[in-house]
């Protein structure tokens, strides 16, 4: 009796002296502020390392003088996007104003770029620098190290030791009850090019993990339509004047099928092997419209090596295809920068692709994809609950791997459909079609393996306030009292829900968290391109003025008109005389077109 007394009370003791001294990890609490680094000292120790951060002190929190200058003279986002987003007389007076409107943009690409550690720093197995983590390209970057193994909490020291049911996270916030149009009239023109432009550089290779990537150029390399390896790209390529292998159907060229060039492809196994299309992506015969623009983009390098060809007789196939290439790629971040991103920025100022910009400034020609730009790209929001082509309504089990739609209809009719269909909004929750929430279950799912730090710590390393509350955060009571109660703290929640949940800009696709941690990523991969450096960024390196010329007035609309007989509606946003009043509105029908 006395024994398991004394027993009990040594076990007790011992219990209460390990919860004492087992210290936590001071690291846990993210004590370094403005981007200063936390290095754990001893057992329980920390050293912020501030340098280069403008702060200084234990927590890099106190300022030096240029920075409080510099704070205090920084115009807040939200500011910064009402004054894009409004005055539209103002910005146009500034368009014709070349030297300020350069000025403008030059400090868009600094200030953005500036925020992406280039060369780049962490994986999501390096949570310090070393060599491993940068010269080994399999690893998706980090922009934040992962949380330490040893925290009490999966986000660190807020909220639960365990975090929602991902299922009931998604089912309860993320799906969509009824389809939410995008207020900006973006459309599936506009969500296919997303999708198509960014599976070139997003292709996690799950067999390694979802810390890893398959797309080792990082960036617009154009693997999508060249294929990733040299192996691929022979195949795909005729060989002849520089041009891809294409087949003609019904008057249309396509890309050939499988029949031809036997290069690995996903399709259903019932899918006829004449019917399989061969293109550089082996994911893209999921959706037609990734196949359309694989098939807009084919005529395009076809179409670009006969203007080469014209120019230059002696030039051989190889230096023809190499040199489409980089057209291509111009084009590509052409029509990105000033109708892409334009688009869905809903700036007022006008985006210009000027490389000459960065010439005077310190900017690295590299780029990393980030495994935190991947998961925010996730906009599955965009899909919308059916396809419409040609008036005919197709549900997802009948659009999908459904290769027949491209055949029977063309391209000019797809481009047609699918720039008329309005896309849904991303931001603002609860609007992914139940085809596709599995992806945003698997990715919150991978979030948590890759130890995603809490979603306000981004905020912060974005030079974001931290969010105070949910309420703050959804811009609204009632999800907010349920999250509050799911995660327990808002320094606790996590990455991909609360930008999908972050109350969105005004009559916007998103949210301020989507826009400041979008653009830096994407406008450094963009202008981080070799050809954007200043030995590339010459005639000379395009075949000389007019294949320059060809990069320097690329537009979508171009793209698809010179690639199509009749050119039809071409945008990326629904023709703006289709739903006039709509246009701004919430309330529209759950019907398109
Ligand atoms: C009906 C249309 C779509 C379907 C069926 C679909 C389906 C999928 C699937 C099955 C995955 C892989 C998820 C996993 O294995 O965990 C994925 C990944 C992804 N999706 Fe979609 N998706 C669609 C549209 C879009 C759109 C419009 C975007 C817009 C940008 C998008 C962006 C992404 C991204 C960035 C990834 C990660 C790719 C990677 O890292 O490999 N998807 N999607
Ligand atoms: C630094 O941060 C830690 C942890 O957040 C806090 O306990 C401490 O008071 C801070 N020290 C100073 C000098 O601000
Ligand atoms: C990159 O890292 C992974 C995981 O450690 C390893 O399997 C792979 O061999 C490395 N690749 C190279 C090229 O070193």
């Amino acid at each position: 009796m006395e024994a398991t007394r004394i027993i009990f009370l040594l076990v007790l003791l011992c219990f209460l002296k390990m919860t004492v001294t087992t210290a936590i990890n001071p690291c846990c609490y993210y004590p370094c502020q403005n981007r200063g680094i936390c290095v754990n000292i001893g057992k329980d120790g920390y050293e912020c390392d501030c340098t280069r951060t403008g702060y200084y002190g234990v927590n890099c929190s106190l300022p030096y003088f240029w920075s409080r200058i510099h704070k205090f003279l920084k115009p807040s986002p939200s500011f910064m996007h009402h004054l894009l987003t409004h005055y539209q007389w103002f910005w146009n007076i500034l368009d014709g104003i070349s030297f300020i409107r350069d000025s403008l943009m030059r400090y868009v690409l600094t200030a953005r770029s500036n925020l992406i550690p280039s060369p780049p720093t962490y994986n999501s197995d390096y949570d310090y620098l070393s060599w491993e983590g940068y010269s080994n390209v399999t690893y998706f970057t980090r922009l934040l190290p992962p949380v330490p193994k040893d925290c009490p909490t999966p986000t660190g020291t807020k909220g639960y030791k365990e975090l929602p049911d991902v299922k009931f996270l998604a089912e309860e916030f993320l799906l969509r009850r009824q389809f939410i149009p995008d207020p900006q009239g973006t459309n599936l023109m506009f969500a296919f090019f997303a999708q198509h432009f960014t599976h070139q550089f997003f292709r996690t290779d799950f067999n390694k993990g979802p810390g890893f990537t398959k797309a080792l150029g990082h960036g617009v390399d154009l693997s999508h339509i060249y294929g990733d390896t040299l192996e691929r790209q022979h195949q795909l390529r005729l060989f002849k004047d520089g041009k891809l292998k294409y087949q003609v159907v019904n008057g249309e060229v396509l890309p050939p099928s499988m029949k031809d060039v036997p290069i690995r492809m996903k399709y259903p196994d019932v899918l006829p092997v004449e019917k399989r299309l061969a293109i550089g992506n082996d994911l893209f015969g999921l959706l037609p419209g990734l196949m359309m623009y694989a098939t807009i983009w084919l005529r395009e390098h076809n179409r670009v090596c006969d203007i080469l060809k014209h120019e230059h007789p002696t030039w051989n196939d190889e230096q023809l295809f190499q040199t489409t290439r980089l057209i291509l790629i111009g084009e590509t971040i052409k029509i990105v920068i000033e109708d892409y991103v334009q688009h869905l920025s809903g700036y007022y100022f006008k985006m210009t692709f000027n490389p000459e910009l960065l010439f005077s400034e310190h900017f690295q020609y590299r780029n990393r994809i980030a495994v935190e730009f991947n998961h925010l790209y996730h906009w599955h929001p965009l899909m919308p609950d059916c396809f419409v082509v040609k008036g005919q309504e197709f549900a997802y089990e009948n659009f999908i791997f459904n290769v027949d739609i491209l055949m029977k209809f063309g391209v000019e009719a797809l481009v047609e459909s699918f720039a008329k269909q309005r896309a849904g909004r991303i931001g603002g929750g609860k609007n992914i079609n139940k085809n596709i929430l599995h992806v945003a279950i698997n990715l919150i799912e991978y979030g948590r393996q890759l130890r995603f730090q809490p979603f306000n710590q981004y905020r912060k390393q974005f030079g974001l306030t931290p969010y105070k509350s949910f309420q703050e955060l959804t811009g609204e009571t009632e999800l907010a009292a349920k999250l509050e109660k799911l995660y327990g703290h808002i320094d606790a929640m996590e990455f991909y829900p609360a930008l999908l949940l972050e109350a969105p800009y005004e009559n916007a696709i998103f949210g301020q968290s989507m826009v400041e941690m979008g653009a830096p990523f994407s406008l450094k991969g963009l202008m981080g391109n070799p050809i954007c450096s200043p030995d590339y960024w010459k005639p000379s390196t395009f075949g000389g003025k007019t294949g320059f010329d060809i990069v320097n007035t690329a537009t979508l609309k171009k793209l698809v008109c010179h690639n199509v007989k009749n050119c039809p509606y071409v945008a990326f946003h629904v023709p703006h005389n289709i739903d006039d009043e709509s246009e701004r509105g919430k309330k529209e029908p759950s019907t398109e077109l």
